[in-house]
């Protein structure tokens, strides 16, 4: 039977007004949402159905909540979980049996610790904004600033851009080893601190002149200029903006993550410039940003090496272990915006000795490229950050490395103070400075040689 046009106009009537509203609802789209930090850590507690969660300790060695720094009571746990064990108990015999225990365990730490990475996150077109030509400790370099624009056509409210500035010895002869370094950006207004009392350069090289000094470059990533340090920020930067404004999901990612995606849109472009050879790049943070370091090595296969400072609690550091910071203070409402909602649930009503992984899959996840992990003395930098907790972390990422055929940590006793182990592809020094990465960069570079090789052969 013919289909009469009476009948067909009011169904293309119904069509154009979809479509219209449509069109209406991308032109006007939801406003973002805005909530401090305690408004959203509530919220997210809400939606996991908790009431309250157990406090951490303090940080100050002289409150009378202060985390333990008792090696005797460190660790009530019976064991960890096997990275070379699958989900379902089967052991994991070979290389091929790894990737596909891995996925098991990036899922966890996906789930459940760091969250997922939006599957349509925009994509980012770097622009330089400035090219120069500058000397740094006498070495003749090029300075490129750039911004990095997420296409933000889904969601016009909400803009981000990344900034980063790549610096290349001028006079190589060839595409460079470079290292990402995540940067702290000063507050506006604060310059940085002179090199030294009278503007001098210090007697020191600075981490930057020891690169150059190997022909190597360094860019500067500032994680904060896309996503903020703050539960405050969720519904802003890009994890904001993936979300169209909205308050996160408790499986969405959080800021370690989202910087260390950062890292990957650094290296989409630093794969494009031909002054850097892209299959030598490394990472380095510290602190927070040595967290993110870890999490951006272990997800992001283009990294070739990772220094990571200081990483403690939610970085390479056994969550289990009741030494230093706890993972009740990684869920509050000061900390929680680094990790994914669901991460809360281990400080209430679940524990730490839950957590279906802990820190030494997250360097196993590295495997097989080398992992650089640094920490300060105690008695400068103190005890929260838990340099044993890490060090026992890189002992047991080795069985995934030697399955690899590679060699993980060369030793199982914690080694005296300015020791450094990088007999394998698993490296540990404790500098005898503090709070910094700054002291380890000479051994960390004698040992990034070994894989990254000289800057001129290829
Ligand atoms: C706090 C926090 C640590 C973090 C550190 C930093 O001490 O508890 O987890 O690493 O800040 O980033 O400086």
């Amino acid at each position: 039977m013919p289909i009469s046009a009476t009948r067909i106009l009011p169904v293309m009537a119904v069509l154009a007004v979809f479509a219209a509203e449509q069109a209406s609802a991308q032109a006007s789209p939801a406003p973002p949402v805005a909530l401090t930090a305690e408004e959203d850590h509530r919220r997210m507690m809400a939606l996991l159905g908790i009431d309250s969660l157990r406090p951490g300790p303090s940080g100050n060695p002289r409150a009378p909540n202060a985390a333990n720094a008792d090696e005797s009571r460190a660790s009530p746990y019976a064991s960890l979980p096997d990275p070379l064990v699958f989900n379902d108990g089967k052991p994991v015999r070979t290389a091929a049996e790894w990737e596909r225990r891995r996925a098991e365990i990036v899922e966890h730490f996906d789930r459940e610790v760091y969250g997922r990475v939006p599957r349509d996150v925009p994509g980012v077109r770097w622009e330089v904004a400035s090219t120069t030509r500058e000397m740094n400790g006498g070495v003749p370099v090029i300075v490129k600033k750039l911004v990095g624009r997420v296409d933000n056509r889904a969601y016009p409210l909400r803009s981000v851009a990344i900034d980063l500035t790549v610096t290349t010895p001028a006079d190589a002869t060839g595409p460079v080893p470079l290292m990402i370094n995540f940067g702290w950006a000063p507050p506006p207004g604060m310059r940085p601190p002179p090199v030294s009392a009278n503007g001098a350069a210090p007697a020191a090289p600075t981490w930057q002149q020891q690169l150059l000094a190997r022909g190597w470059g360094y860019a500067v990533l500032i994680p904060t200029s896309y996503q903020e340090d703050s539960g405050a920020g969720l519904t802003r930067g890009v994890i904001g903006l993936a979300n169209r404004g909205q308050p996160r999901r408790p499986d969405d990612w959080g800021a370690l993550r989202a910087w260390a995606w950062g890292a990957s849109r650094a290296i989409d472009y630093l794969e494009t410039d031909p002054a850097v050879d892209a299959r030598r790049v490394g990472i380095e943070g510290l602190s927070r940003y040595g967290k993110a370091a870890i999490v951006a090595m272990a997800y992001e296969p283009r990294l070739a090496i990772g220094f990571i400072g200081s990483s403690g609690a939610g970085g390479a550091k056994i969550l289990r272990r009741v030494f230093g910071e706890q993972v009740e203070n990684l869920a509050s409402s000061g900390e929680y915006h680094w990790f994914a909602g669901n991460f809360i649930r281990y400080a209430g009503p679940l524990s730490p000795t839950d957590l279906p992984v802990d820190a030494h899959e997250l360097i196993s996840l590295c495997a097989p490229r080398p992992v650089f992990i640094s920490v300060g003395s105690p008695a400068v930098e103190g005890q929260w950050i838990d340099a044993r907790g890490m060090f026992i972390a890189g002992v047991h990422a080795g069985p995934v490395y030697r399955l690899l055929g590679r060699r993980g940590l060369d030793a199982d006793q914690f080694p005296p103070q300015e020791t450094t182990l990088a007999g394998g592809e698993i490296a540990f020094r404790q500098h005898a400075g503090g709070h910094t990465t700054g002291p380890n960069w000479p051994a960390f570079l004698d040992y990034a040689q070994r894989y990254i090789g000289p800057a001129a052969s290829r």
